[in-house]
């Protein structure tokens, strides 16, 4: 099953693929293990820190022990990749798809260093994912203020130029866990209008957590200090997964609280406890609910009979 078909079928059939990030054995687990017991595939997202963090040997047969453990496809996917050095990484280490996000340099510059990806990486026959836009907040080691929504008609022209499989665009979502100071908004009016001139072109949602507000009340009631927190309210991420043409919704800091949120339970119940493995179960099993509820609720791709799945 190639990524770019699985694309085209969620513009045609309105549902958007999961890309959930992970950095350890556990949030791994977490996120194949739902897509196992959905039979719905996912994309599985590593960020250049999170390879670090991994170690690449240990990464590159982690992924390949995945592929012989579980039986539902997934797709392994570098997310915001800064150069053409860690694409080539990534391809080496077996992952299926790279994202080269150079939103940052002008239009021009970032044409250029994403036509050079795309050279390399299609030639393997890796799709590459780019940014358009600047998405408030922290991309990976990159930070930025300000806010700077896709251009529709630049879209056009970058897609065009660079023979990218599929465009990240800024209508309003950030990274981490404040979104908002106050309403959520998001420009679902650009989006349709990219849409209009990117026909049937998949796009891609960063920056797409829910920040559910029972776990952070949890946290914060264990001795956490989380403020302002804020994200994407699900019912615009089942719209643009459902009535539009995202077909790639990215989701990190929503594990990340699940993860925090089930250490403090368990360690705040458990006081004498000291075996990693117990409270790392629950925090494994609030990732796992996490991804099924996208899936099934808010995604909408479970039930989806995939192409030969
Ligand atoms: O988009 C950014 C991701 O949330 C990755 O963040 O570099 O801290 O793993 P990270
Ligand atoms: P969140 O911080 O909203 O989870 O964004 C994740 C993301 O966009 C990863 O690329
Ligand atoms: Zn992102």
């Amino acid at each position: 099953m190639k990524l770019t078909d699985v694309y085209k079928d969620a513009i045609k059939r309105k549902y958007a693929l999961g890309a959930f990030n992970f950095y350890n054995l556990e949030s791994m687990k977490a996120i194949l293990n739902a897509a196992e017991e959905l039979k719905t595939p996912v994309i599985l997202a590593v960020s250049e820190s999170a390879l670090k963090y991994f170690g690449f040997e240990f990464l590159k047969n982690a992924i390949k022990s995945a592929r012989k453990t579980y039986t539902v496809p997934f797709f392994v996917h570098l997310d915001h990749g800064k150069d053409l050095d860690i694409c080539k990484t990534a391809i080496k280490c077996g992952f299926d798809s790279v994202m080269i996000d150079a939103s940052s340099l002008p239009f021009d510059e970032n044409i250029k260093l994403t036509k050079s990806v795309v050279d390399f990486a299609h030639k393997k026959g890796i799709p590459v994912e780019a940014e358009l836009g600047k998405l408030k907040g922290v991309e990976d080691d990159v930070n930025s203020t300000e806010a700077l929504f896709t251009d529709p008609d630049e879209a056009v022209d970058f897609v065009k130029k660079t023979g990218i499989d599929s465009l990240a665009i800024a209508i309003g979502t950030s990274h981490g866990v404040n979104k908002f100071l106050g309403e959520a908004k998001i420009r679902i009016d650009i989006l349709s209008k990219i849409e209009k001139k990117l026909k049937d072109f998949p796009l891609v949602l960063h920056g797409a957590s829910s920040i559910p507000f029972e776990h952070i009340k949890k946290i914060n009631s264990l001795g956490g200090n989380i403020k302002n927190a804020k994200g994407v309210p699900e019912d615009v991420l089942l719209e643009v997964s459902t009535k539009h043409n995202i077909c790639k919704i990215n989701v990190d800091s929503d594990l990340r609280i699940a993860t925090t949120m089930a250490v403090r339970e368990y360690l705040n119940n458990n006081t004498s406890e000291v075996d990693p493995r117990k409270y790392l179960k629950e925090a494994i099993k609030e990732m796992q609910n996490l991804v099924e509820h996208k899936i099934k609720d808010v995604f909408k791709t479970k039930n989806i009979k995939f192409l030969n799945y």
